[in-house]
């Protein structure tokens, strides 16, 4: 009998290498991966490149009408097989992982009409199932119906040391103390916003990879997979 293709919800804290696992999982599986948060980050570069957010502040006056008029979407890199981020049909993939675009993300995330136009296009990336998407409302709001719901942590300090050597990697000169207060803001903005705040679903099973490797997540993972796909 052939397998089930289902849809897989990976959410959790900022920087807990979610990503990093769904595009593992979805490649496993041969699925679609998608980071949501990339969409909520393409969002936020474009608001910054317009002059549209100053002092911390979003111009509600003219999103409406900017919103509209956006198109954030992913484009295949057939060299790298993977999607990458787009901005009105350009790829942003680079643009979009910026401290400065990590620091006015979350208030962008917050508002609900970004939400609602980038929840309508999630759902209708994961139409035909297949999928591996990861955020912090997948399986709240996105795919309360997912067959797979995982929910991931891992320590702050844990999570702040892992960024801080990507952005190094990048070229980003940034301290420790800088990527980790941006966590710690990260994560209580995420948790205390009114519009589909950061939770653990009901059904989600709860993975800490404060202390394990990227290989001992999958072998972790690999059953409940099994389990659901039959
Ligand atoms: O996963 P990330 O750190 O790249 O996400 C960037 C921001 O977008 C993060 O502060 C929370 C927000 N986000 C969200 O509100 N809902 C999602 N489904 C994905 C991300």
């Amino acid at each position: 009998m052939e397998n089930k293709r289902i849809v897989i919800a990976v959410d959790g804290f900022s920087s807990c290498g979610k990503s990093s696992f769904a595009k593992l999982i979805a490649k496993k599986l041969g699925y679609l991966f998608i980071d949501s948060g990339a969409m909520y980050r393409t969002v936020t570069y474009a608001l910054i490149k317009e002059n549209l957010i100053s002092n911390g502040k979003v111009n509600m006056e003219q999103l409406p009408s900017f919103l509209a008029s956006l198109k954030v979407g992913f484009k295949l890199n057939p060299e790298l097989g993977k999607h990458e981020a787009t901005l009105n049909d350009v790829v942003v993939e680079n643009a979009i992982r910026t401290l400065e675009v990590s620091n006015h993300v979350s208030i962008v995330a917050a508002i609900p009409m970004v939400r609602e136009k980038l929840v309508r296009e999630q759902q209708r990336l994961g139409e035909d199932k297949g999928i591996v998407m990861d955020g912090r409302d997948i399986g709240t709001v996105v795919f309360p119906s997912a067959e797979l719901k995982l929910f991931m942590t891992a320590e702050p300090k844990i999570r702040a040391e892992r960024r801080r050597l990507e952005l190094e990697q990048k070229g980003e000169q940034v301290t420790f103390e800088e990527v980790l207060a941006n966590i710690e803001e990260r994560d209580h903005i995420d948790q205390t916003r009114d519009a589909s705040p950061l939770r653990k679903a009901n059904d989600a099973i709860v993975l800490d990879n404060s202390h394990m490797t990227i290989e001992e997540q999958m072998v972790w993972v690999e059953k409940l997979i099994e389990e659901r796909v039959k």
